[in-house]
């Protein structure tokens, strides 16, 4: 199970950030050059928040089955001594939460605003910040001591 649940949450990061990324571009464009706010501008706010709760979920149930999620709240000492350690058991998961949060408030403020450019400004605003978080969240293989597979099983 937990080997399957990260493959899945590894997976799925591409789609939240394909999704996300095509969301904020649109919203600039909605809001700068004035255009209504579609059907398909709610679709992509959709489906962001729908994959980011998802992501979400996945992540919070491989905190409490993972091996080194286990081992490292056993000895937080040395977990927060170690970079690695404390990235995956405190900063990823503190700042993919923050970006969940922002991505689900910029949701609901894009939902209740009357005109169309101050709901592309919400969502410009809010999934933007929450996009630079997840970026600097996530374990890109390039990163030192965190680094991770830019697919499953690669
Ligand atoms: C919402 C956006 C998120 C993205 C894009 C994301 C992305 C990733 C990626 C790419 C990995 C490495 C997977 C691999 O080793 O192949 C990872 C690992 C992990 N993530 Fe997330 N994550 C997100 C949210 C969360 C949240 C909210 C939590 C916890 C509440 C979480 C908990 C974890 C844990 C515990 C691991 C490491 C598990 C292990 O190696 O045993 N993630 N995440």
């Amino acid at each position: 199970m937990y080997q399957g649940l990260l493959h899945t949450h590894s997976l799925l990061r591409w789609f939240l950030l394909i999704v996300l990324v095509l969301a904020v571009v649109s919203a600039f464009r909605g809001m700068f050059g004035k255009k209504g706010y579609s059907a398909r501008d709610n679709k992509l706010r959709k489906y962001t928040v729908i994959l980011t709760h998802v992501q979400l979920v996945i992540g919070l149930i491989l905190y409490f089955v993972s091996p080194l999620i286990k081992g490292a709240l056993a000895d937080m000492k040395t977990t927060m001594a170690s970079k690695s350690m404390r990235f995956f058991t405190v900063e990823h998961t503190v700042m993919m939460i923050t970006a969940v949060v922002l991505i689900t408030m910029g949701s609901a403020m894009a939902k209740r605003q009357t005109e169309d450019v101050l709901k592309h400004k919400k969502i410009a605003i809010w999934f933007t910040i929450a996009l630079i978080i997840i970026f600097m969240a996530i374990p890109w293989p390039f990163r030192a001591d965190i680094g991770r597979a830019l697919f499953p099983g690669a």
